[in-house]
């Protein structure tokens, strides 16, 4: 222990992070162990650099923001649309479709207190979000008789209630070897100067990394190997959040087959030039998202002959990958976004600290930057009422209060 405190003291002091020994002398010998483990497995040149970075700007006029074609099923005919369905079916019922939900977040704004997955939007029955989500698998099995893989994607935060949670849910009727949880990365929280946060429980804190973080934590996490070895070739991504999510499709199969493409998404018309969504495009050539905050309002107005927006395809976090394509991703890491936000940490004289407005930096890579990483991907129009129904807010909009509304009108439910 001697040794591997010397060891983690000449690391700390190396990168200027000494308090984080500040309270190394308060902690029991088991924690005291974790911290000093902890120091010696972070990358604190990886720090530095993001720290670095929290100041600059993204240079948008480097890149060339174009249109990307897309595919609206509403105008498929129904030739058309039988040709996706048998070819995304066929691949269903062999077994090569699985699903990832992604419930690593932490849910700030809905404010909920347990992890997003367990929250009751209010409806009749209650059904938490989960639940709402395991009855599309559990629907999928009845029209195509086959258990998809359900993966959940947790954070180190929140596993263990989600775990729970499902263990006393009996996994809402779900075969429990088809139900398989994995922990997402995560990365120090700094405050305005550089230096890392102590966390309450007196260990460096950490905050989840991000949706983009899911590829490289498949891959840790022998994820990528356990579908691998269960013949499946495509993986549906989508947010524990949308209660409209329609996990297990076979025309956006089909169509991503069909069109020979490693990845699909899907899309929803924007609500209007000012809507507050990152919309798909081709940067540089390459499939992409483009922010609210990086488009001009010109960009934002423009029209085609038909009068839609040429940047109006919303992405709604539910995408398609071939396992090919996760495997090309996670051997890089994305992009970095630093976020400011409230914490609540230990200051070196082991005092709590907490704040009614942000004061640390935190650090998060974004699912769709990975699109960068494929030539082309497959977009897939469909209806905003027929598949987003998001829980983001407490009220207002995407609110539980609109999701559950938008949801009793898609089921008919009174
Ligand atoms: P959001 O971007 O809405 O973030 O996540 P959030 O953490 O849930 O909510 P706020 O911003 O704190 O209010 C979109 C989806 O990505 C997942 C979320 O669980 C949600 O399904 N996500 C987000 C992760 O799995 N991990 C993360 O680190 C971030």
């Amino acid at each position: 222990m001697e040794e591997k405190y010397l060891a983690a003291e000449e690391k700390v002091k190396k990168y200027g992070q000494d308090h984080l020994l500040s309270q190394y002398n308060k902690l029991t010998e088991e924690k005291k162990a974790q911290l000093l483990n902890e120091i010696l497995t972070l990358d604190f040149q990886q720090i530095e650099e993001l720290y670095k970075r929290i100041n600059t700007t993204v240079d948008f006029n480097n890149s060339k923001i174009e249109p990307i074609n897309y595919t609206d099923k509403s105008s498929l005919s129904e030739q058309e649309l039988k040709k996706y369905e048998e070819i995304g079916l066929k691949q269903i019922k062999e077994g090569k479709l699985a699903v990832v939900t992604m419930a690593g977040g932490q849910g700030t704004r809905l404010g909920h207190n347990g992890p997003k997955g367990t929250f009751d939007i209010g409806l009749d029955s209650h059904k938490p979000i989960f639940e709402i989500l395991c009855d599309t698998l559990k629907n999928a099995q009845k029209k195509y008789g086959i258990y998809v893989t359900w993966y959940i994607m947790t954070s180190a935060e929140n596993n263990g209630d989600t775990v729970k949670f499902f263990e006393e849910h009996n996994y809402f009727g779900y075969p429990k070897d088809k139900v398989i949880f994995f922990i997402q990365g995560k990365l120090p929280m700094i405050n305005p100067n550089g230096k890392i946060l102590i966390g309450k429980d007196g260990l460096i804190k950490q905050a989840a990394d991000g949706h983009g973080g899911i590829f490289l934590s498949m891959k840790k996490n022998g994820i990528i190997y356990d579908m691998k070895t269960r013949g499946v070739e495509w993986v549906f991504i989508g947010g524990v959040d949308n209660v409209l999510v329609n996990m297990v499709d076979p025309v956006l199969l089909g169509l991503a087959t069909d069109k020979k493409m490693l990845a699909a998404g899907k899309s929803v018309v924007k609500a209007g030039p000012q809507e507050k969504v990152g919309v798909f495009c081709k940067r540089n050539g390459k499939p992409s998202v483009v922010e609210y905050s990086e488009i001009s309002p010109e960009m934002a107005e423009a029209t085609d002959k038909n009068g839609e927006l040429i940047y109006g395809e919303s992405h709604i976090l539910c995408n398609l990958f071939h396992i090919e394509a996760i495997e090309k991703i996670s051997k890089n890491t994305l992009p970095y976004h630093s976020a400011f936000k409230k914490a609540e940490y230990i200051d070196e004289n082991g005092n709590l600290i907490s704040s009614d407005k942000p004061n640390a930096y935190k650090f998060e890579a974004f699912l769709f930057d990975a699109f960068e990483t494929l030539n082309d991907m497959a977009i897939l129009r469909v209806k905003r009422e027929e598949e987003f129904a998001p829980v983001k807010n407490a009220e207002g909009e995407d609110s539980p209060e609109t999701a559950r509304k938008l949801y009793k009108e898609f089921h008919k439910i009174k």
